[in-house]
């Protein structure tokens, strides 16, 4: 095997985010660029000598050409195999089981999640770690500082490999393992799920509508959803994989799965709807004529999981990401379990799943996930409400409203200001951050403030640190407004501003949600002199 050394420069800013580096395509395409981070990664994990990884992208604009860098640089720097799926597609949830099952040093991903794709769009590449979970900080530090120094990378020169071929071939010295992305993720599902009682649901008439979006989980909804639990052909729709995601964003929210929220949002629409994103770790879940925002979700399956085989024995704990609403947690009270609040991105829930602290996981931005990998899952989400609706054989309306009925409801809601200058952004970060020790008893527009922080997290497994997690006000009528800067975005700065208020009076749970929201909105907006961005209004609301 011959190897090549190239002489490189580092290249600034390839310091990975919430969830692994994301650039515009363009910038990933530059020269060195994408071959420097790799080499970085192998650095900051002590080479890749003798390691196996999975790597695998969700098939946007560029992810089999970086796929083809990515494993002639695996061959040069030592590696014994990589298995990668089939055409270089990989779900997230998919890769982090193959990292798991396969007992590997980790894994490539190629992904920029809900972001669009395109040659003048986004793309993005992180590293995930052993137990199949995103990098923790440690090591993206470690990757960061590497990119500092790096001076050259290796590389092979062979033949592009042949990612469609199932099976063993030689790259160099290394194998390469092609596997169908779909095999192994559904015999997981299977393990989980009761299918037979979905499968009867759906034979029964029950209408299930899941929207790939044009994305990664196409192939995996066609073969769980119409071929194992046999809901009709159709029922997963934009199920081809485009490089740009037909031209859309694939987010699974209502701004941009508009297709699916006017089917569901009428009264002959489907039972069920869902859709998930770009590389399939986020979903969105409806009924017909009824929206679950994701913070519900999160509770409605915690307090219902026992439903499902896999969580038979009832769940250790559960976490939430510090935005999403505390919805989870008055479940976890009421199951006596314990109830994390960590800062945003799934990293922060690796430790507390593999010491089985906890067992689910949510994020507000559509985000769910279990011990079963080391991400969030989009189907995986999608099956649980399945088999819990099998189960407790009602709507989805009914399941929602039964859980408020209980528990009492969380009005939550996200505004997002996108692209704005970073200046005008950090301004009102600062502004903010500024009143956070005199905010507490005052009151604004209305509302009289009990406590406001920025939030910092100790790991409660390692202990490691992390501080500016978000900015945190909450109101003596048991509502809080929480400010944060987007960790993914691409361009300029992404302010987002979560807003909850909690609800217990029965005859009040039915309202608009922003109606319900509108006096925290308000109080938010005059703390952080939101005026002073010269937007309308938020770009996104969900
Ligand atoms: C966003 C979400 C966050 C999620 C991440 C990756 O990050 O808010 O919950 O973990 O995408 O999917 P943000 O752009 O807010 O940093
Ligand atoms: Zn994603």
């Amino acid at each position: 095997m011959d190897i090549k050394v190239v002489a490189t420069n580092p290249i600034d800013g390839q310091k990975p985010g919430t969830s692994g580096l994301r650039k515009k395509t363009r910038v990933f395409m530059e020269p060195h660029y994408l071959e420097n981070f790799v080499q970085s990664v192998f650095e900051a994990i002590g080479g890749a000598a003798g390691k196996t990884f999975v790597v695998g992208g969700d098939g946007r604009y560029f992810n089999a050409e970086a796929i083809q860098t990515i494993l002639r640089m695996a061959a040069a720097n030592g590696a014994e195999r990589v298995i990668a799926g089939r055409g270089g597609l990989l779900s997230t949830p998919a890769a982090s089981h193959l990292i798991r099952k396969n007992g590997t040093d980790g894994g490539l991903i190629l992904s920029a999640s809900h972001n669009p794709g395109g040659i003048d769009e986004d793309f993005g590449l992180k590293f995930n770690i052993p137990n199949g979970g995103p990098a923790p900080e440690g090591v993206t530090e470690a990757i960061f500082e590497a990119t500092k120094t790096i001076s050259q990378y290796v590389t092979v020169e062979t033949p592009d490999a042949d990612l469609e071929r199932i099976g063993n071939q030689k790259i160099g010295g290394m194998i390469l393992t092609i596997v169908d992305p779909v095999a192994d993720y559904k015999a997981l599902m299977k393990e989980l799920f009761d299918f037979e009682a979905i499968r009867a649901l759906i034979a029964s008439g029950f209408r299930v509508r899941f929207d790939a979006m044009h994305a990664i989980t196409g192939p995996y909804a066609k073969a769980i959803l119409e071929g194992a639990l046999g809901a009709p052909e159709g029922s997963a729709i934009n199920a081809v994989p485009s490089v740009d995601f037909g031209g859309g964003h694939p987010d699974p929210n209502p701004a941009w799965a508009k297709e699916l929220m006017a089917e569901l949002m009428s009264d002959d629409g489907p039972d069920f709807g869902a859709a998930s994103d770009g590389d399939g770790d986020r979903n969105m879940i409806l009924g017909r004529n009824f929206y679950v925002s994701p913070s519900d979700s999160l509770a409605v399956l915690t307090a219902n999981a026992h439903l499902a085989p896999g969580y038979a024995k009832g769940i250790a704990g559960v976490a939430r990401s510090m935005p999403t609403s505390a919805a989870a947690d008055r479940v976890a009270a009421d199951l006596g379990i314990e109830c994390f609040e960590t800062p945003t991105g799934w990293k922060f829930f690796g430790n507390l799943l593999d010491a089985g602290r906890a067992t689910i996981c949510g994020e507000e931005s559509f985000g769910t996930g279990s011990n079963h990998v080391r991400e969030k899952d989009g189907l995986w989400a999608v099956l649980l409400w399945l088999n819990i609706l099998a189960s407790r054989k009602c709507s989805v309306a009914e399941l929602v409203q039964d859980h408020w009925k209980k528990y009492g409801r969380n009005y939550y809601s996200r505004h997002d200001f996108e692209a704005l200058p970073k200046d005008a952004a950090t301004a009102l970060m600062d502004r903010v951050t500024g009143q956070l020790s005199s905010l507490a008893g005052q009151t604004v527009a209305g509302l009289t403030v009990e406590a406001a922080d920025s939030f910092a997290y100790e790991d409660p497994i390692d202990g490691s640190k992390s501080s500016n997690q978000g900015l945190r006000i909450r109101f003596t009528n048991g509502a809080r407004a929480v400010f944060r800067l987007s960790g993914t975005g691409t361009e300029g700065a992404t302010l987002r501003l979560y807003i909850e208020q909690l609800e217990t009076d029965p005859g009040k749970l039915d309202q608009d949600v922003q109606t319900a929201l509108a006096p925290v909105i308000a109080a938010a907006h005059e703390i952080s002199g939101i005026s002073q961005l010269n937007r309308s209004g938020p770009d996104v609301i969900t």
